[in-house]
C-alpha cells in the first residue's frame, strides 16, 4: 500500500522537467517536495494524477501501475489533490465548494438525483453533516456563505484542502497549500495536515516554508532543475553541507537564522 513513483522522466520540448525521479508515499506518512521554482514539483504531482504523461518510469498506487488509468479515474484509486493556483468559480460559496468534494463518491446517479429518490436525500444529508464537520475543523464555519471571490487567497487555499479531503482520499497531494496564508492559518493548516496523516492518509506536500517542512515531514525530497538534489528526514538534510549550501545558503552561522538562497524560509 503506497504511491510508488519509480524513475520517472518528463520532458516538455527541450525542457527536462523531471529526470529519473523516484518518490514513495506510504499511508500515514508526510513526504514533502521542495526546490526552487521550475524544479519540477508540480510536474511530479501532474505525473501522479495523470495530467502529464511520463516519458519514462512508472507511477503505481497500491501496487497497480497507473500508466493506462486516465486522470479522472485516478480519483477512484484514492487520490486527491489541490492545485498550486486554486481553480474555483469566484461566485461559488465556501460551503458549496467543499460539498463539491463529495460528489465524486456519490452513488446516486443522475436519474436518481432528478427523481429525488430517498437514497439521494439520505446521501445529501450525510454529505451535509460531513461538510459541517470539515468546515468546523478548518475554522471556516463562519465563512460558509462567503463567496470565494471575496476571500483572500490564503483562505481559498484552505477551502481547497477542505474540498480535497471531503472525498476521504487515501493519498492527498497538496501543491503549495500554505502560500499566502497568515501564520495563524499556516498553523491551522499544519495541524490539519498532521491530523489527516494520523488518520492513515499518505500526504505529499510541496512547501517552500522550511520551518513548516521541518515540523511536518517524515521525509523530504529536494529537486533541482528536474533532478534529485537530496532526500531524507529534514533533520538529516540540515546536517548535509551540500543541501545546506545549495538550499539554505552557505554563509549560515547557525541554521535557525539561515537566509534561504532560493526562496525558502526557515
Ligand atoms: N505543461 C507544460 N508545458 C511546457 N513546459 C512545462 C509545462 N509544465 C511545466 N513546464 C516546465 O517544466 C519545468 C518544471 O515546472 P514545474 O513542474 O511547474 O516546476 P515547479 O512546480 O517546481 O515550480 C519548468 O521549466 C516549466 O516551465
Ligand atoms: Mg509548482
Amino acid at each position: 500500500m503506497s504511491i510508488e513513483v519509480e524513475n520517472i522522466s518528463v520532458q516538455f520540448g527541450g525542457v527536462h522537467a523531471l529526470k529519473d525521479i523516484s518518490v514513495r508515499v506510504d499511508p500515514g506518512r508526510i513526504v514533502t517536495v521542495i526546490g526552487p521554482n521550475g524544479s519540477g514539483k508540480s510536474t511530479l504531482f501532474n505525473s501522479i494524477t495523470g495530467l502529464v504523461a511520463v516519458d519514462q518510469g512508472t507511477v503505481c498506487i497500491d501496487g497497480q501501475n497507473l500508466a493506462r488509468v486516465p486522470a479522472w479515474q485516478r480519483i477512484g484509486r484514492g487520490l486527491a489533490r489541490t492545485f498550486q493556483t486554486p481553480r474555483f468559480d469566484p461566485r461559488v460559496c465556501v460551503e458549496d465548494a467543499v460539498l463539491c468534494g463529495f460528489y465524486p463518491v456519490s452513488r446516486a446517479g443522475i436519474l436518481g438525483a432528478m427523481l429525488r429518490l430517498p437514497v439521494v436525500a439520505r446521501q445529501e444529508r450525510a454529505f451535509s453533516a460531513a461538510c459541517d464537520r470539515i468546515l468546523d475543523d478548518f475554522g471556516l464555519d463562519g465563512l460558509r456563505h462567503a463567496s470565494l471571490g471575496e476571500l483572500p487567497m490564503g483562505m481559498v487555499r484552505l477551502v481547497e484542502v477542505a474540498r480535497a479531503i471531503a472525498n476521504k482520499p487515501r493519498y492527498l497531494l497538496l501543491d503549495e497549500p500554505a502560500a499566502g496564508l497568515t501564520r495563524a492559518e499556516q498553523q491551522l493548516l499544519s495541524s490539519e495536515i498532521r491530523r489527516i496523516a494520523a488518520s492513515g492518509v499518505g500526504v505529499l506536500l510541496v512547501e517552500h516554508n522550511f520551518a513548516m517542512v521541518r515540523s511536518l515531514s517524515d521525509h523530504t525530497v529536494v529537486l533541482d532543475r528536474g533532478a534529485l538534489l537530496a532526500q531524507g528526514h529534514p533533520e538529516e538534510l540540515m546536517r548535509d553541507p551540500a543541501f545546506v549550501a545549495a538550499y539554505l545558503g552557505s554563509s549560515t552561522p547557525g541554521l535557525s537564522g539561515a537566509q534561504p538562497s532560493i526562496g525558502t524560509t526557515l
